[in-house]
């Protein structure tokens, strides 16, 4: 159990069901994107796709999103994802205000739950920040997340009777000066149980400097009504921090990429400059996994104790084996095959993996070499310059420098399989499908186009010819 939930044990008897409303409607002017603001990207996801997982991370029993601009595109990306909760989407049109937006989620919530109200633009809450908020609600108060800020312009304030119990929040456009002195901020992020919510939405009203339904005049309300309202306030503004403009998205990414790195860090792993690492995904490390300067990682990306991941590197979707090393520039994409690099096994500098790249132990993967679809059996190596797509490359082989194997007719992919312990030479090009058998050589600057032998030298080019005391061309004068 986590220190919050010893904090507020109510949920040990009757766990309370919690339905998550997340507005999402809202327009997102200042971000000056095509793309509604809510998907634009945060670390690899969408940045209501961290509001829903943080909502699915509650255990709660649904997350209702509101959407209203860019609604089809909203519900059809978070519809493409998998999602960890059932997830339920409302229209909200026109938008009239946060009041507004949850009016409209009243048909799909239970009177028996207690509702989280969150933002789809605010994206770095954890989820025991709600938890605890969940638990100060108790199931029958009206809990508002809440902060101190230096600058507070813009924001809902947080008032109080002279006793100190929270009395109304009144937005920044409303507030006389004596609010407006007012440090402690409504985050728009509450949690409150359904049946009361429900009722006080019934009776808000747009009489306000915005001609907006205002959800935090439900307060009035609750004190009105004599329901106890309490703040839980926190010290960290990331939690609560919104996004609505790419200064604003830059800033919560760089604070949310320190926030992994320092995590990394407490598990063991050497980052040479926690300011300089990119997760954009799942990032999994063994025991001493050293990473350099300047590396992203996308997708599920699993790194083998003591594996080294040299700078400016960007890995996705792959699986590197214990004591592996990934020279600096180098770039391996999975896609939706994977790509596994073997233990021990060196890649790069400047080395491409792609999807289906299979590298067996003690691999060498070498500078400016690209390897596709390909199995590459213990201690083969292709140093320098190559291709290898499409292929089943067995131990020990020793790739050219400049070959590559020619998979493609122009319409269909071949196989090229090169058995254990053949040599290819430079520059050879193995037009595919083609088998070099075990053991053998092919000279350089060959074109293979037919299968060889196990042990044979196999040369496919012209033959040299050398003329003596050849004379040049001069120029004409
Ligand atoms: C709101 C709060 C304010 C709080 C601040 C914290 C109200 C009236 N005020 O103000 O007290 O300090 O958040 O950031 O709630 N949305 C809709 N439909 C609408 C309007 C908004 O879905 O009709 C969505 C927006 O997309 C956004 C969220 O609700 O995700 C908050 O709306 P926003 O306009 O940013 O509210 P603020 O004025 O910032
Ligand atoms: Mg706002």
């Amino acid at each position: 159990m986590d220190p919050e939930s010893q904090r507020f044990p109510m949920s040990l008897n009757t766990p309370t069901a919690l339905d998550v409303v997340i507005m999402a409607a809202g327009k997102g002017t200042r971000m000056k994107s095509r793309r509604p603001k809510v998907l634009q990207d945060l670390a690899g996801r969408p940045l209501v796709q961290h509001v829903i997982d943080t909502a699915a991370g509650l255990h709660a029993r649904q997350a209702v999103v509101i959407t209203g601009h860019g609604a089809d595109e909203v519900e059809a990306a978070l519809r493409s994802r998998p999602q960890d909760l059932v997830l339920g989407f409302v229209r909200q049109e026109p938008q009239l205000g946060t009041g507004h937006a949850v009016q409209q989620a009243v048909p799909v919530l239970a009177d028996d739950g207690v509702v989280v109200v969150l933002s789809g633009d605010v994206p770095l809450t954890q989820a025991d920040t709600l938890r605890a908020l969940v638990a100060a609600c108790a199931g029958d108060r009206l809990a508002l997340l809440t902060l101190e800020m230096d600058d507070p312009t813009g924001y809902g304030r947080i008032v109080r009777s002279p006793s100190g119990s929270v009395h109304a929040i009144v937005e920044h456009k409303d507030a006389n000066d004596t609010q407006r002195a007012i440090r402690e901020i409504y985050s728009g992020i509450m949690a409150v149980p359904a049946r009361l919510l429900k009722g006080w939405l019934a009776r808000l009203d747009n009489r306000n400097a915005q001609n907006e339904y205002y959800l935090t005049d439900i307060v009035k309300f609750a004190v009105a009504d004599g329901v106890q309202v309490v703040a839980h306030t926190i010290r960290d503004a990331v939690q609560v921090a919104g996004v609505n403009s790419p200064q604003q998205l830059a800033e919560l990414e760089r604070a949310h990429q320190l926030r992994l790195a320092q995590h990394f860090m407490a598990e063991g792993v050497r980052l040479r400059d926690p300011a300089r690492l990119d997760v954009r995904g799942q990032l999994l490390c063994g025991q001493d996994v050293e990473i350099d300067i300047n590396c992203v990682f996308e997708g599920r990306v699993e790194l083998g104790e003591g594996v080294r991941i040299g700078a400016h590197c960007v890995l996705a979707n792959c699986r590197i084996a214990a004591g592996a090393v990934i020279h600096p520039f180098t770039h391996i994409d999975g896609e939706k095959l994977g790509v596994t690099v073997g233990e021990g096994a060196l890649v790069g500098p400047f080395a491409r993996l792609r999807p289906g790249a299979q590298l067996g132990p003690e691999v060498h993967i070498g500078n400016f070499v690209e390897v596709k679809n390909s199995t590459l059996a213990r201690g083969a190596k292709a140093n320098h310059l190559a291709y290898l797509g499409d292929a089943t490359v067995g131990e020990r082989v020793n790739y050219g420098a400049g070959s590559i194997t020619a998979n493609y007719d122009g319409a269909n992919k071949h196989r090229t399989v090169i058995e254990a312990d053949v040599h290819i030479g430079s520059n050879c090009v193995l037009v595919a499908p083609v088998t070099i058998g075990a053991g053998g050589t092919v000279g350089g600057g060959s074109t293979i186009t037919k299968s060889t032998e196990p042990g044979a030298l196999s040369v496919a080019r012209g033959k040299q010819i050398s003329i003596a005391n050849w004379q040049r061309p001069q120029k004409k004068k």
